[in-house]
């Protein structure tokens, strides 16, 4: 039989699955995937469900049913005083997931190179990869998880199309600070390239910061793409609605990969998403305000275990270094660990590194967006294992 795609058949099962799969055989707590165990704001499931019923529920046109796209421009101006024609330069996707893979797509030539940030989240490498691209990763190095300059310079060159950047940051939870915003954005300039921006976790930042789009900053509105999901800013990661910004030009071709791979997204969803985005802003301060307090609550507790506990600037996760408790083994021992001996599943940040990069293998992310109750009770379940139990595999 001839081979199958070489690029995807030498990706294995995502440490996602592999952990998800354990929790779920050992009864543990899962801290390891990131998503709410919520059933999500009523009013926009009432509007999902209402729109179900009522219908059409026929194709809805391929760049996004006009109310929600019209809400995109709206929340660009309202937030980040982006002036936005929704005609031109908005588009609706089936999540964020299906929003990169579309620029990317539309905007790498084989050969092209691609800046990349590790740690990178997990379908960034294979479908830069599958789109012909040459990744340059540049590492941040724990704890502070700092952006080199210079070695961000150095990865890009004449052959850099883009780079893929992801802020606030899964899963460092770290929010890119303006002076490394500048940093990119003359790179991109410099190199005549593209940047393609993941801001999944744009309204769940903490501490009363701000997330600032790349897309604001002098000579950017031209060069970038944003990308937002209504999975994360509306707590229901099952709607898989995504929706990219950008320049016309770049949004025209990324839309063809869109007509070819999904072509539109569930109507009903697009609907309740237009309701969300045209919230007051209480809804959206209250968003971050509620997960902020579920980040000091496991914070406290598991620092109260004794864990040593990373700077939690927003996203649904944070990160311990598993050296804290003098535990010997590797991230992903400490998971296995865990979810077999204290009954709580977490993900090895090593999972977020591309393949023979070397390793960063003593942190592990816990997702915090949960019921308090499951926070308490998984960092007493780690509380009592780290105090009995052995601190490494081989101990
Ligand atoms: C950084 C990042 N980008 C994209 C996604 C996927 O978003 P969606 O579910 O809208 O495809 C996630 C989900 O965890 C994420 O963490």
């Amino acid at each position: 039989m001839k081979p199958v795609n070489s690029v995807l058949s030498s990706f294995g099962v995502t440490v996602f699955e592999t952990m998800s799969r354990l929790a779920m055989e050992q009864g543990a707590i899962n801290l390891g995937q990131g998503f709410p165990d919520s059933n999500g704001p009523e009013n926009l499931r009432r509007v999902a469900a209402d729109a179900v019923i009522d219908g059409p529920n026929q194709y809805p046109p391929m760049l996004g049913i006009p109310e929600l796209r019209q809400a995109i421009a709206a929340h660009n101006k309202r937030f980040y005083g982006l002036d936005v024609d929704w005609m031109t330069e908005t588009m609706v996707t089936s999540g964020a997931t299906e929003a990169i893979n579309d620029c990317l797509m539309a905007l790498i030539e084989p050969g092209d190179e691609v800046v990349l940030i590790e740690p990178l989240y997990d379908c960034y490498l294979p479908l830069v990869r599958r789109a012909g691209g040459v990744p340059k990763l540049v590492r941040m190095e724990p704890p502070e998880w700092q952006l080199n300059g210079d070695q961000l310079s150095a990865a890009f060159s004449r052959k850099t199309k883009l780079i893929l950047l992801n802020s606030p940051h899964n899963p460092s939870a770290k929010v890119f600070n303006d002076d490394e915003l500048k940093m990119i954005a003359r790179l991109v300039i410099q190199h005549d390239a593209y940047a393609v921006c993941d801001e999944v976790y744009e309204h769940i930042v903490f501490d009363g910061k701000k997330h600032r789009p790349l897309m604001t900053f002098p000579g950017m509105r031209e060069r970038c793409v944003r990308i937002g999901s209504a999975g994360k800013t509306f707590s229901m990661t099952a709607w898989k609605v995504g929706y990219i910004t950008a320049p016309s030009e770049l949004l025209s071709v990324i839309a063809k990969a869109h007509q070819f791979v999904t072509f539109t997204t569930p109507v009903n969803f697009q609907k309740a998403t237009a309701f969300g985005l045209n919230q007051d802003d209480d809804y959206f301060e209250n968003l971050a305000g509620e997960l902020e307090a579920k980040r000091d609550l496991l914070k406290a507790a598991l620092t109260d275990a004794g864990f040593a506990v990373m700077k939690t600037a927003g996203t649904y996760f944070l990160s311990i270094d598993i050296r804290s408790v003098g535990y010997t083994g590797s991230d992903v021992d400490f998971c296995q660990d865990i979810t077999l001996n204290a009954g709580v599943s977490a993900i090895p940040l090593s999972a977020f590194y591309g393949p023979g990069s070397g390793v960063v293998d003593h942190f592990v992310r816990f997702c915090f967006c949960k019921q308090d109750s499951v926070l308490n009770d998984a960092a007493a379940k780690l509380k009592d294992w780290s105090m009995n139990k052995p601190k490494g595999p081989l101990d």
